[in-house]
């Protein structure tokens, strides 16, 4: 999920290792390390914190030598510290590996290497994939043949860069993780992405799934599936400085576009033929849980809402409370509440607050959070990650998409402990949301509408079940990165006061899910009625479609809860470019913080 980086050619690599690293440290990382090949053995140096530490203690201690890995690491797998910082290397010291992504069977793959005699020594998933190329070299493989051997036993996503003591080469693998191989004059890189060698190389070969890399000092082959495969290399134009957001003017629009690995990331090795798994969450018992209560400040509150619906529909107390006002009159509760705090950075201070009084009293306390190791995943019982990856951009976007996608699974897998025969979640429809969020976002119509709407004095987000957080959540990414005013209503409140607001000034952002819609067009009807232009985000295909809109922001066909998430993704970009044309602050807006850790 976070960076690799590698080089290897004929003259000493260390240095552009470590520039390797310090360019990727823009993706935001917790731990970092690097190990050196040298004539007789490995030299490894890792640690938890910042790169500047790390290059300073390697600089210090670590000989140079002409081929060399890099990691920065983004936990998924174990907290961040030194121990679980990569490269991982077996038992002997021979092996060293920097992975990124989830091995999913390393469950499995441990307990087989343990009863084999093999000694871990961090928590990680990535660890075993050192053990696995010692295991076959300790069986006499070739060591190319041995590195193969072991990645045919991953499943999950990964792409990895590996050392072996006494072999000249660098040997590295994509499955699901991106890696791509930089060709210098006289030196090879590997990275997660181009940016990390971009100075040293515009020579690019982006690897596909399925590929594993050997690269000697003057030379590289490509295999995938035991045949040997020919990638073309391509020459970019960036500058360094451009190369950290890519083709992306901003993080933001970086970290929208993230959104389809993202979700994949969070449902890997959890969404299986018999249901929701989760890891993290066996020592919970979600059988005694009688109601769930969410605390979240936010993107996060408005993630919680929607969860809120979904267990309320399928018959479970659920209740949704903004953070910053539970500790003035907070819920009786006692074990069989499990509270849920969602918080991205894991460090809101008022979610924090609210969670501490909610165990104090009793209840069974539940992280769902994107940072491994933050104060929120030692101040709760249990914790489960979202892992959408690091998020830059103060506004949340993959993240809040990200929770969904987590919580959602929450959602079914108390569900599933309950034995009721409710119908569930569109779990088939969850699967696909990766694509259809990728398709979602190759729409041109945002920026189009966007830049139609831009001077508007007032925005208003309008919809109705799953839509309605999704109102909220619109309003609010509009109004901290375009500084307009913006605000979210359930559909049938308009009526209620807000109603009075509404002038042809004031564009109305009407969301549908397929659901209860011909409701919200009644309300469509009362603001259009009062000369406001309307947007309609609507599903593809639906006769929606074809209702009397001023502008239309079309998504996947897919499920009513689902089409309302594809909707936020046309309201991020909705909001990025209304942002972009005011030529605002985007990725650091007035006033406010990535993390608010004052209450
Ligand atoms: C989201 O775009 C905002 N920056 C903000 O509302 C944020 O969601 C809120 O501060 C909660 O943050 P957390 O998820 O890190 O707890
Ligand atoms: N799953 C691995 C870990 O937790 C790799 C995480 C990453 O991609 O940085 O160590």
């Amino acid at each position: 999920m976070c960076g690799i980086i590698a080089a290897i050619g004929t003259e000493p690599v260390l240095a552009s290792v470590l520039r390797g690293l310090q360019n990727l440290e823009y993706r935001g990382y917790d731990s970092a390390g690097v190990a050196v090949g040298l004539d007789d053995s490995l030299a490894v140096c890792k640690r938890a914190g910042q790169i500047s530490a790390l290059v300073d203690d390697v600089r210090a201690e670590l000989p140079d030598g002409t081929r060399a890995i890099g990691h920065t690491r983004w936990s998924t797998h174990g907290p961040p510290t030194d121990a679980n910082a990569h490269p991982h290397t077996d038992c002997t010291g021979r092996v060293a590996v920097v992975h990124n992504g989830i091995i999913e069977n390393h469950e499995v793959l441990k307990a087989d290497l343990r009863d084999h005699g093999h000694r871990f020594t961090s928590d990680t998933d990535t660890e075993v994939v050192a053990h696995l190329v010692e295991q076959c070299l300790e069986a006499g493989d070739e060591t190319g043949v041995a590195v193969r051997q072991a990645i045919d036993r991953l499943a999950g996503s990964y792409a990895v860069a590996i050392l072996v003591d006494g072999d000249d080469r660098v040997f590295a693998a994509r499955n699901g993780s991106p890696l791509a191989l930089g060709v210098g004059a006289d030196t090879f890189y590997l990275g997660s992405d181009a940016p990390a060698f971009v100075e040293y190389t515009d020579e690019v070969v982006y690897l596909e799934d399925g590929d594993l890399v050997t690269l000697s000092p003057t030379s590289f082959e490509v295999s995938n599936d035991g045949q040997l495969v020919t990638r073309p290399a391509e020459t970019i134009d960036w500058t360094p400085g451009d190369a950290r957001k890519g083709a992306y003017d901003h993080f933001m629009l970086k970290e929208i576009h993230e959104q389809p690995s993202a979700i994949e990331q969070t449902i890997r090795g959890r969404l299986t033929d018999d249901g929701v798994r989760l890891e993290e969450l066996e020592a919970l018992d979600f059988g005694a849980v009688e109601a769930v209560h969410f605390v979240a400040c936010g993107t996060s509150y408005h993630a919680s809402l929607y969860c809120e619906q979904l267990l309320r529909e399928r018959g479970v107390d659920a209740q949704t409370f903004l953070a910053s006002e539970y500790s003035g009159s907070p819920p009786p509760v006692d074990e069989r509440v499990l509270t849920v705090a969602v918080t991205q950075s894991g460090e809101t201070a008022d979610t924090l607050e609210a969670v501490r009084i909610a165990r104090a009293e009793g209840a069974t306390t539940l992280a769902v959070t994107n940072v491994v190791g933050s104060t929120v995943t030692r101040a709760c019982d249990h914790h489960l990650l979202i892992r959408a990856g690091p998020e830059i951009g103060v506004a949340a976007t993959k993240t809040f998409t990200s929770q969904i996608t987590a919580l959602v699974l929450l959602a079914e897998r108390i569900v599933q402990d309950r034995g009721t025969d409710i119908q569930g979640y569109p779990l088939d429809e969850l699967a696909a949301l990766s694509d259809n969020a990728a398709r979602t976002l190759e729409s041109p119509q945002a920026e189009a509408v966007a830049r139609r709407y831009a001077d508007a004095d007032s925005f208003f987000f309008i919809g109705r079940g799953p839509c309605y957080p999704v109102a909220l959540e619109g309003a609010l990414k509009l109004k901290e990165i375009s500084y307009e005013h913006a605000e979210g209503f359930p559909a049938g409140e308009l009526k209620h006061g807000p109603l009075a607001l509404v002038t042809p000034q004031t564009p109305v952002i009407a969301l549908f899910s397929g659901e209860n819609d011909r409701n919200t067009l009644s309300n469509v009807r009362e603001v259009q009625a009062r000369g406001a232009p309307v947007i309609g985000v609507v599903p593809e295909g639906s006769d929606l479609v074809y209702e009397d809109f001023d502008d239309v922001l079309t998504v996947p066909d897919t499920a009513p809860e689902l089409t309302a998430v594809l909707g936020n993704l046309q309201l991020q970009l909705f909001a990025y470019h209304v942002a972009d044309a005011l030529d605002r602050a985007i990725d650091k807006p007035r006033n406010l913080a990535k993390s608010v850790t004052v209450e």
